[in-house]
């Protein structure tokens, strides 16, 4: 027969297994003997409060109800302090002070980047000035001011990329000395319209820069010009079809072959130490006459000869094609290849590592 006596003894037997209980599965288990549906001792007890007799089942339905509500209470109680202990408990471990610190991963800046830099750093103590330029571009710039008109058979030194639809650029104004000229446009061209001459080809080398330049500015010039330019060549060892150059231009007046060797000379032997040969042979370039391929040989990497660029003086129609005075002024030009600067700095054997973005090999050149 159930009584509040009953009901007291169950309500201490219940604290007592929930104290004991430590574990949420203890807890589990608790609940289901007090609160399961099927054999809980609490619905147990509701159910022999319901037969008891009417006279006291009223003050013994309210005790069994206190204790249902105590019961859950505790129950949920217990629950949030077991998981807050698995909280804290899975969180202490993972912070061991003891463990040495994770040093970040961080990018480095590509060879062919840090070649640039040092060679952009070297004719910025020359006094040049540092310029980008277009990688689209039209005949005029690529050939035809370059003294390469259209039947030249020197076009096809080079095999070009040429665009499947001509591209029309605006014109970005460059602060040149030459305010009254349409620095973009060929001859010709209204000066007053915003349109470039659309471009049709990919640049095959930077020296259309140096039309551009001088078409927005007076002598004296001294520039250098790095960029991409494109040619239509297989991929191999030694050719991309996607390459840098860097390009320099100087004129002024008295300037002569003499100051071109020295300039190259300085240049390389700033860039790969004193002890290098540099020599010039003469060859042809239709901007230039007298042309001169540039050789360079260092004895600490063996006996051969290297080709790295050509130069020359600038052909005098070239300044008649800009406008300068071609009995005022002279100048020189050269342009080299920044891969092959960096495959004998770096001992790179292989221009197509330059474009694989290996990792491996990218993290060898520091930051
Ligand atoms: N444009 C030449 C090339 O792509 C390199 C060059 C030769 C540039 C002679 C020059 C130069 O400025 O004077 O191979």
């Amino acid at each position: 027969m159930v009584d509040a006596a009953a009901i007291a003894k169950l309500r201490e037997a219940f604290a007592a297994d929930l104290s004991a209980a430590t574990t949420t599965r203890d807890l589990q288990a608790v609940r289901d003997r007090y609160l399961g549906r099927k054999g809980g001792l609490v619905p147990a007890l509701w159910a022999e409060v319901a037969a008891a007799p009417v006279d006291v089942r009223r003050d013994l339905g309210r005790l069994a109800n206190d204790l249902k509500t105590f019961v859950e209470s505790e129950l949920s109680d217990r629950r949030r302090a077991l998981d807050r202990r698995a909280a804290a408990g899975t969180a202490a471990p993972q912070t061991d002070f003891s463990l040495p610190g994770r040093i970040p991963r961080v990018g480095y800046r590509h060879p062919l980047t840090l070649v640039r830099e040092r060679i952009e750093a070297i004719f910025g103590r020359m006094g040049y000035e540092i310029l980008d330029g277009p990688e689209t571009e039209d005949d005029y710039h690529n050939f035809e001011a370059l003294n390469m008109p259209r039947e030249h058979p020197a076009r096809d030194m080079q095999d070009t990329f040429y665009l499947g639809v001509p591209f029309q650029r605006t014109v970005v104004p460059v602060g040149g000395n030459r305010p009254g000229l349409m620095r973009d446009n060929e001859p010709g061209v209204d000066a007053s319209t915003p349109r470039a001459t659309p471009a049709t080809l990919l640049r095959t080398h930077t020296s259309a820069m140096q039309i551009r330049y001088m078409q927005g500015h007076l002598p004296p010039v001294r520039v250098i010009s790095p960029g991409r330019v494109y040619r239509r060549d297989n991929l191999d060892q030694t050719h991309t079809p996607m390459f840098q150059q860097i390009e320099g231009l100087v004129v002024g007046e008295h300037v002569t072959m003499a100051d071109l060797k020295g300039t190259l000379v300085g240049f390389l032997s700033d860039l790969f130490g004193s002890g290098v040969d540099i020599v010039f042979r003469p060859t042809f370039f239709p901007y230039t006459e007298p042309s001169a391929d540039v050789f360079m040989r260092d004895p600490s990497l063996g006996p051969r000869w290297l080709e790295m660029g050509g130069s020359g003086m600038v052909h005098p129609a070239l300044f008649e094609a800009v406008g300068y005075d071609p009995e005022r002024y002279t100048g020189f030009a050269f342009g080299m290849g920044v891969e092959r600067i960096a495959m004998l700095l770096f001992g790179v054997d292989d221009i197509r590592q330059f474009y694989e973005n290996d990792v491996r090999f990218l993290e060898q050149f520091g930051h």
